[in-house]
């Protein structure tokens, strides 16, 4: 067997719930439900209904065993990770940390996803630093682009990318991109709310100082709980966005006295906010996490390059290799027919039960593994027959 064979499609499709005759593609959007998952949301559900049953220790574990999943999926250290309940809420903690002062840069994609834009802007007009956006010349990679930017511009002090573009999966190679902001002496904040359970994240080569993921899309677990990954300095001297009492160590006696803050403690909790001991996602998010591990992102992201290698040929077959986003990740990708079609391919989709989203010009497909290679055979058929 290769190193990271394809999984067959009766090994993982049945560990969704089913899909009711429709084809669903938009994982990109929010995570199909694993049975797991869902039983896991149900029987806390049956347990919440009983509050003298809980206990905050057994809360407190709880929390810490779903950190210590989550952990695995970026360099395994438990002590790096706080829960939060947004991508947003991450990457504000990120932007008010990172020094950054007037005149200075913070380089982002054009059209990346607003959760990494919007703290930016907000600590630009707090600053006097600008925001520096990367964009593609005709037929130039985003790696280049960026590439291109930090030699151009020698102020850039925060570097704020995602691994994979949410509009049409267009994949950026950090691997390249890592050493040169490090170079430049920037610092590295990553979203990888698009690539996370999808795609391996290399975080000891990368070594970025923040990183950023919503559990809801490749982590297939529910809305509410995102991931918040801090490198070793921040998590010493990082200050969090909202001061909640879960993440102080006030002692035995649990007092807060009014002329001393107990310490934070440890690692990355001191980032945790508030709200978020919460069973019910807590259960639903271990229980995805736990599926993403034993399913192993190279092979879920070798099953999902598949699927859409079988898109990118049946475009071809078709005729419409033109439709094709070149260089996507494995498992995210957009057609991109010509803007008078697009509504008709849409409609087409949606009446033959295929569902994705359609933005910007683009319709993106986002399979996971319930999808095999000859629904997306079907996929290409139904946007050449409408095109
Ligand atoms: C790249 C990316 N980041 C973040 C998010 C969601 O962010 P938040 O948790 O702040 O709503 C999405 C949702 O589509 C996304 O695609």
């Amino acid at each position: 067997m290769q190193a990271h064979a394809p999984l067959t499609r009766e090994d993982a499709a049945a560990a969704f719930l089913p899909f009711d005759g429709t084809l669903y593609l938009d994982c990109a959007a929010r995570a199909p439900r694993l049975r797991s998952v869902h039983a896991a949301g149900l029987a806390a559900l049956e347990a919440d209904a009983a509050p003298w049953m809980q206990s905050f220790d057994a809360l407190d574990e709880q929390a810490g065993a779903v950190r210590a999943l989550a952990a695995r999926l970026f360099d395994g250290d438990t002590d790096a990770v706080a829960l939060v309940p947004s991508a947003a809420f991450a990457l504000s903690t990120a932007a008010r940390n990172l020094p950054l002062a007037a005149g200075e840069a913070v380089l982002l994609l054009d059209g990346q996803f607003p959760s990494n834009l919007l703290p930016w802007q907000q600590r630009c007009l707090e600053t006097g630093a600008r925001i520096t956006p990367v964009r593609r010349a005709s037929g130039q990679s985003w790696t280049d682009a960026v590439l291109a930017m930090l030699d151009a511009e020698s102020r850039v002090r925060v570097v704020a990318l995602p691994q994979v573009r949410w509009d049409d999966g267009a994949l950026l190679d950090l691997d390249r991109i890592a050493p040169r902001v490090h170079a430049a002496g920037a610092a590295l904040v990553l979203d990888l709310s698009q690539s996370l359970g999808a795609l391996p994240a290399d975080i000891a080569r990368w070594r970025p100082d923040f990183v950023a993921s919503v559990g809801y899309k490749w982590l297939l677990g529910p809305r509410g709980l995102a991931w918040l990954w801090a490198a070793p300095r921040w998590r010493a001297e990082g200050v969090a966005i909202e001061q909640h009492w879960s993440t102080r160590d006030a002692g035995d006696g649990w007092r807060f006295a009014v002329d001393a803050m107990p310490p934070s403690r440890r690692g990355a909790r001191r980032f945790d906010a508030g709200g978020l001991d919460e069973p019910l996602p807590l259960a639903m998010a271990g229980a995805g996490l736990e599926q993403v591990l034993a399913w192993g992102v190279p092979r879920i992201a070798a099953t999902l390059g598949a699927c859409t290698r079988a898109l990118d040929a049946a475009l071809d077959a078709n005729g419409l290799s033109a439709w094709k986003t070149p260089g996507h990740a494995p498992h995210l990708t957009a057609l991109r027919p010509p803007a008078e079609r697009l509504d008709a391919v849409f409609d087409a989709l949606r009446r033959e039960r295929i569902a994705c989203t359609r933005r910007h010009g683009l319709l993106r497909i986002a399979p996971h593994l319930h999808v095999a290679p000859d629904d997306m055979v079907r996929v290409a058929a139904v946007a050449a027959a409408a095109a």
